[in-house]
């Protein structure tokens, strides 16, 4: 079967492959893969930046924004033919730790955790592939393609979780909301905090066009300036582009007793002057905090899932901006001045 498959640590080695059957060894259910998602971890891996092959393999399949069909499933699994399903990125690691222990894997403690297209574990982009019942989703078929969307709407369910349980450790009411980013994780991030009925701001340098359009169509309100001119001490600030000066920027205006969530994976190498001492003070005087986040357990598959199926369909269509066939995958590569989610179609 064909495959996309990567050299990791190697920029350029990008190649469509014929590779074998999945191995029975990746689980009991076999899955026809229909469109992958790709994103910014993606263009790092194929810019050699990032990236693991499995173990005594110098070729990794990518993708991990999935959605597939069921070909087959073992009696007693979650799923069955036929049912649109999504797959889980990250395993557990073999220790395991404590958090991958009890399905918190998105919090391994060892780093020995394996991701599927990212870290020691053939991808989602490959006609067929087999997974464990333990870690297929199923999503709404009337969601079709836009299932697509379940992976990234996860990562943005987990940080606003994280939003959550943090704030609830004082009297947690919280009203306005800052996002900072419009690519496909911020305008995912605006919509869950406008479906949490928060006030959204969203923060992007483009003027006009798609991304404005998405923001104000889910009710929320889009700004180019500074986080302190579109939105005075918000609750909650969901950072989704990792640039630094946001990052510290984000962490000086947010409200008294607010939380700012970082999901961004920056590149490092960029220094900023920070006035570390007022920054301290303000934190501590007002009870802030600041926490990563990263990837997705179980738990926000199934939030994600809830999101996506109770959104309004059109404005989750109008995030895939482009869908290219498997056979001229290089396209979905090169990045476009409008895209927001570029999806390959693996099959119809
Ligand atoms: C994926 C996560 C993954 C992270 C780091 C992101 O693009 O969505 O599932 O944990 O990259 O590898």
């Amino acid at each position: 079967m064909k495959a996309l498959t990567v050299v990791p640590l190697k920029a350029g080695t990008a190649e469509l492959s014929d590779i074998d059957e999945p191995p029975r060894a990746d689980g009991d259910v076999l899955v026809e893969t229909l469109a992958v998602g790709i994103c910014g971890t993606d263009a790092e891996i194929l810019s050699g930046a990032y990236g693991w092959a499995p173990p005594g393999r110098e070729r990794l399949v990518l993708g991990h924004e999935s959605l597939g069909k069921v070909l087959g499933a073992p009696a007693g699994a979650p799923v069955s033919s036929g049912d649109f399903v999504v797959g889980i990125v990250r395993r557990p690691d073999p220790v395991p730790c404590p958090n991958c222990a009890v399905g918190e894997w998105d919090f391994c403690r060892n780093g020995q955790y394996t991701e599927r297209g990212i870290k020691a574990h053939d991808g989602y982009l490959s006609e067929r592939y087999r997974i464990s019942p333990d870690y297929v989703v199923k999503v709404d078929p009337g969601l079709g393609e836009l299932g697509v969307l379940l992976e990234p709407t996860s990562v943005v369910a987990k940080a606003w979780e994280q939003v959550d349980r943090i704030g609830a450790r004082a009297h947690w009411d919280p009203k306005t909301a800052v996002v900072t980013g419009a690519g496909p994780v911020g305008l995912l991030a605006a919509l869950l905090g406008v479906q949490r009925g928060l006030e959204v701001h969203v923060i992007d340098q483009m003027e006009t066009g798609l991304k404005p359009d998405l923001v104000r169509a889910l009710g929320g309100q889009y700004h180019t300036g500074a986080i302190s001119d579109a939105c005075k001490e918000p609750d909650a600030i969901i950072e989704c582009t990792g640039v630094g000066s946001l990052v510290f920027d984000a962490i000086e205006h947010v409200g008294p007793g607010g939380v700012v969530c970082l999901t961004g994976v920056s590149s490092g190498g960029r220094t900023l002057d920070v006035d570390a001492g007022s920054l301290n003070r303000s934190m501590v005087l007002e009870n802030e905090s600041v926490v990563g986040s990263v990837n997705a357990n179980r738990r926000h598959y199934e939030a994600g899932a809830e999101a996506l199926a109770k959104a309004d369909r059109s404005w989750l269509e109008r995030l895939i901006t482009r869908r290219v066939p498997l056979k001229d995958w290089s396209q979905a590569l090169q990045r476009e001045p409008d895209d927001v989610k570029v999806v390959v179609e693996v099959a119809r």
